[in-house]
């Protein structure tokens, strides 16, 4: 069975929402096996199918947690090339840090990047967390057809 691994980073509980509502898509009537987890050691990175990165925007920058992850995989010669990959995060007014961790997976792990960051204002209102489902899936979907 596929498998996708859903790494998050939070502090205020904002993108863990988003986070869960991503599983609750990728899950896909239990065609895919789904990990949601908060850390990961580097080297795990590679036994996954997908890779789906939550990521709040703190300082204008992805959260060290997750940026030390990529690092250490980069540093340990981890190859992730061809795993699909996606990301979100919950930002407050500027919101970048899902983009720049979609250019670490697409341009130094070499990824299968398959839609836009998902970045969402705040707590997720019920629309957002449909759009946090609909990305799950999509992931999923790429990984059964
Ligand atoms: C100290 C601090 C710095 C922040 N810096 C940014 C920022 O640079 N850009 C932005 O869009 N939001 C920024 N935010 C807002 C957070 O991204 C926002 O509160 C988000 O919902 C937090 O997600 P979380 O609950 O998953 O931790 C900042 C918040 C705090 C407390």
């Amino acid at each position: 069975m596929p498998s996708i691994l859903i790494l998050y980073y939070t502090q205020t509980n904002n993108t863990k929402k988003m986070a869960d509502a991503v599983a609750e898509g990728a899950k896909n009537d239990g065609k895919v096996q789904v990990e949601v987890s908060y850390y990961v050691e580097p080297e795990e990175l590679a036994k996954y199918d997908a890779l789906i990165v939550g990521s709040p925007t703190y300082h204008h920058d992805i959260p060290m947690d997750i940026k030390r992850i990529f690092e250490e995989a980069a540093v340990q010669g981890i190859t992730l090339k061809g795993k699909v990959g996606a990301t979100f995060g919950s930002y407050g007014w500027s919101g970048e840090a899902p983009k720049m961790v979609q250019e670490i997976m697409k341009n130094k792990f070499e990824m299968r990047i398959i839609d836009v960051p998902l970045a969402l204002k705040y707590t997720p209102d019920e629309k957002g967390l449909e759009r946090c489902r609909a990305l799950g899936k999509k992931v999923s979907e790429s990984l059964i057809q």
